[in-house]
């Protein structure tokens, strides 16, 4: 009988937590340079009603991949703070941001770091999403925690870049195993 009120009380939490979630206002804001990381960013728009924001750097990168990869790297060896060219209107009033990159060098493009110094992140809830060439994420979550240290981070979801287009259903999945379920 004990055992049986536990299992109760543990599912009204469970739904409570889910119901908290689901009235809490959402940003998805992100960086990407060839398209992969934006599907997804869409993709979780599209599941849960959240803002979208895109990170866009003032001084853009080659088109160019090797190019790209060099500037990349430079930036990481200098630990520049590359500007972008707009603004997250009014971010005091969002709970949950989800912060989403492709995997550069083995952790966030150098633009996060910006993004994550600039905006106040304490007491919100942050979700990291990434896409890579194999490299999973990195040591990007360890990097991101340690720029909002008074946030609650939550499981994120990492996909190879060439499988970002195809990944609704997993995006889905994990979206529902965190407990974000609403849409506006
Ligand atoms: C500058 C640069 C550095 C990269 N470094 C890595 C890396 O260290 N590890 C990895 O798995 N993939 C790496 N990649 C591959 C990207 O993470 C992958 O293609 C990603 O899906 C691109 O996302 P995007 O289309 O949103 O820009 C790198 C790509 C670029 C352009």
């Amino acid at each position: 009988m004990k055992k049986m009120m536990c299992i109760v009380a543990f599912f009204i939490a469970l739904i409570g937590t889910v119901q908290a979630q689901s009235n809490k206002k959402i940003l998805i804001a992100y960086f990407s340079w060839s398209g992969n990381t934006r599907e997804i960013a869409k993709n979780i728009q599209k599941q849960t009603g959240g803002d979208l924001f895109e990170m866009v750097v003032k001084n853009p990168y080659s088109t160019d991949y090797n190019e790209c990869v060099k500037q990349a790297q430079n930036e990481q060896q200098t630990n520049a703070r590359p500007a972008f060219t707009a603004e997250v209107k009014s971010m005091e009033t969002y709970d949950v941001v989800f912060v989403g990159y492709p995997n550069w060098w083995g952790t966030m493009p150098m633009v996060l770091f910006t993004f994550l110094e600039k905006y106040d992140m304490n007491g919100k809830t942050v979700i990291p999403f990434c896409t890579h060439g194999n490299g999973r994420w990195g040591r990007s979550v360890d990097d991101l925690k340690k720029l909002c240290p008074n946030s609650t981070v939550l499981e994120g979801f990492a996909v190879n870049g060439s499988m970002a287009k195809n990944s609704e259903d997993d995006v889905s999945k994990w979206l529902q195993k965190i407990g974000i379920t609403n849409k506006k």
